[in-house]
């Protein structure tokens, strides 16, 4: 199966890169061919509306603008698949995107009466290899509605160029996959589905429902959590953060959203029934996680005493979450601190384990 990936996301390096990346990951891992086209860098001019396309006799070469629409629209020919990926921009694809869509022109051929339906129909000018559309879309929102517009546009386009559109994966709440970067369970859990997505496809030409359910999942447990979070990634970006990709270290500036995704992941048959740890991240950022009988709970501050106390600044606490740091070489260096209960302290990883969902 020949692929043709189409990326129309005009910022480099964000959810929508990551996504396509992910997926492309999973094709790769099987015989699939896959060509992979950036519609923002190549040199897409717009449709002119001169229907010259439609005297053509092959879609080649059959528009009269010469830019790198005639080195896509063979490889549209020949796939027998497209992962068309975009953001969401104002309900619909990017412009990118549009532009290409609005090029394949040259494919389409008025309208045709199908007496059995007894309804008009698209007809294609030229034979079209039979084709499957997947679409990637990616929002910041988590409004379901935020995707229905485009996801009509993709299927009415499928329809008139007689593609079979075989999954929309609608990926909302994109600011959580830069605060929390891989460190949420849930978003690694999206991460994984994604590339599963690929290879499904690559294999079996469609993708498995709960598949699509996992790549989908929602990532706040609710809008009000959702709205506090975002709160976050605007804040972030108003002080001239622009790290919009993977880096984990944005999360360093909200203690309160790393430690909350640690509690979920509270594990109450490696706890001891009643426990309490405090982290002090300097900045007057003091959190406390209480755990009483099976049950785990994060606190902006404590009228209990803690049996353990840690200190260190935010950015080694994401290192040691994140595994990527480890807590005997910090203690070592002087950047972590730890007083009271040290056997709680070495029990972390099994109370919190990174692994569960
Ligand atoms: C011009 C513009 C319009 C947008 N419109 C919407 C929208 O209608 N709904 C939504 O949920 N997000 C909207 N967004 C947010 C983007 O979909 C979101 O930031 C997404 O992550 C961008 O993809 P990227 O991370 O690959 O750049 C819009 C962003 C821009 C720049």
């Amino acid at each position: 199966m020949r692929v043709l990936i189409l990326r129309g996301n005009p910022r480099k390096g964000g959810v929508s890169d990551k996504m396509a990346d992910l997926f492309a990951e999973g094709l790769r891992r099987t015989p699939a061919h896959v060509d992979d086209v950036d519609l923002c860098s190549s040199n897409i001019n717009p449709c002119r509306g001169c229907f010259i396309c439609s005297s053509s006799d092959s879609a080649r070469g059959a528009c009269p603008i010469n830019d790198d629409m005639r080195a896509i629209i063979p490889l549209v020919e020949e796939a027998d698949a497209l992962v068309c990926v975009s953001p969401v921009y104002f309900y619909g694809m990017s412009a990118q995107m549009k532009a290409f869509f609005d090029r394949c022109f040259p494919f389409v051929k008025g309208y045709d009466f199908d007496k059995e339906k007894g309804n008009l129909i698209n007809i294609t000018s030229f034979p079209l290899k039979p084709k499957k559309l997947v679409t990637i879309s990616i929002a910041s929102g988590r409004l379901r509605g935020s995707f229905d517009a485009m996801s009509a546009t993709y299927a009415s386009i499928a329809g008139a160029l007689g593609i079979e559109y075989v999954a929309d994966i609608r990926r909302g709440e994109s600011p959580y996959f830069s605060i929390l970067g891989g460190m949420s369970l849930r978003v690694r859990r999206v991460l994984d589905a994604m590339v599963k997505a690929g290879e499904q496809f690559g294999l079996e030409g469609f993708i498995q429902p709960r598949t699509l359910r996992t790549a989908e999942l929602e990532l706040a447990e609710s809008d009000a959590a959702f709205a506090a979070n975002a709160k976050v990634f605007w804040a972030l970006r108003k002080r001239g953060d622009s790290r919009g990709g993977f880096s984990s270290g944005a999360a360093s500036e909200d203690m309160g959203i790393l430690l909350s995704e640690m509690c979920k992941r509270f594990s109450p048959q490696n706890s001891p029934k009643n426990a309490s740890i405090r982290f002090d991240f300097g900045d007057s950022r003091v959190y406390s996680i209480k755990i009483a009988e099976g049950s785990c709970e994060l606190c902006r501050s404590s009228d209990f005493k803690e049996q353990l106390a840690v200190y260190c600044a935010p950015e080694v606490w994401v290192g040691l979450s994140s595994g990527r740091k480890n807590a005997i070489e910090e203690m070592k260096k002087g950047f972590l601190k730890v007083e009271g209960d040290l056997s709680l302290m070495a029990k972390l990883n099994r109370i919190f384990p990174r692994g569960n969902a």
